[in-house]
């Protein structure tokens, strides 16, 4: 018995090293090339979501991302949260077409899509996607900022990333692009961003980099959309702990006063 427990320690250790020795090397191997640090809205114990950049990056996404990366953990009616409003939101949804029942005759159906639904795909599998796409199927965008250390800094630098023609010396491979924000500088993505491909509404220039900015800070509100709520609760719990620090302070200091009355036990000593 007493035996036994050294060697199961040790056999956990190793399941343990051997889990974590891939991890660090992963780490090590992503980290090679540091990130430019930007600065978002979002980031800090009090950052907030821009509204306006949110809904430029949507923009973005509807208009690009979405001909090739799904984004399923998103509903149509979630966009009230960027400050979409819901006729826009139902005439949005309404422009989609999804899969629908098959008919009385068994052939497949399409129905326009609900405020209630989840964002289209843009392919019917990944093995489909994968074969359209020159072997790789675009990963689906829900969680892409936040499985990446350093996410929006990632996503932003691979965004801008990307040397076209690609420089001297380097790898020339069919249907890949050099970018210098991904391991081994090729990435089977073209340049989905370019200045102007898109007109903003509110007027904001629509240069390559501020179309980069929007779509990360929308790529990040989709991956942590209650952000917000929790930074302003966070806030609020610090304020109210603060108060209640006072007013213990206060309370103390009334208990323990020195007693100024004569006789009492405590001054005469
Ligand atoms: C024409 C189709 C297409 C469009 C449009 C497109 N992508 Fe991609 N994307 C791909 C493919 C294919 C891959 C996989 C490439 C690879 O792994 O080499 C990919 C990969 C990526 C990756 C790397 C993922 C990873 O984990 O390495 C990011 C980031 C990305 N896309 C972001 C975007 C954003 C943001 C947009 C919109 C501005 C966009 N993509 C538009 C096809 C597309």
């Amino acid at each position: 018995m007493t035996r036994s427990i050294p060697k199961r320690f040790l056999a956990g250790l190793g399941v343990l090293l051997g889990l974590a020795l891939p991890q660090t090397d992963r780490a090590r191997a992503e980290t090679t090339q540091p990130l430019p640090h930007q600065h978002w809205d979002f980031e800090g114990p009090f950052g907030q979501y821009n509204q306006k950049s949110l809904q430029r990056g949507f923009l973005i996404y509807d208009h690009i991302c979405s001909n090739c990366h799904g984004l399923s953990n998103l509903t149509y009616n979630d966009l009230l949260d960027i400050g979409l409003n819901s006729q826009d939101i139902a005439a949005l949804a309404h422009s989609k077409m999804l899969a629908g029942p098959p008919d009385t005759t068994g052939q497949p159906t399409q129905r326009p899509a609900l405020p209630d639904d989840h964002f289209r795909a843009p392919f019917p599998s990944d093995a489909i996607a994968a074969a359209m796409m020159g072997g790789v199927a675009p990963p689906d965008q829900s969680r892409m900022v936040a499985i990446h250390s350093n996410g929006p800094d990632w996503l932003y630098a691979v965004l801008t990333g990307y040397k076209i023609p690609s420089p001297p010396g380097a790898p020339v491979v069919p249907g890949k692009f050099y970018n210098t924000a991904v391991n081994g500088h090729l990435i089977g993505m073209p340049p989905p961003l370019m200045d102007g491909m898109i007109q903003y509404p509110d007027g904001t220039p629509s240069t390559l980099a501020q179309q980069a900015r929007d779509i990360t800070e929308f790529l990040a509100w989709a991956s942590d959309p209650h952000r917000n709520a929790r930074t302003r609760i966070g806030l609020w719990c610090m304020l109210y702990l603060a108060f209640m620090l006072v007013l213990a302070m206060a309370w103390k200091h009334r208990i323990w006063k020195k007693p100024d009355k004569p006789g009492n036990a405590e001054t005469e000593q």
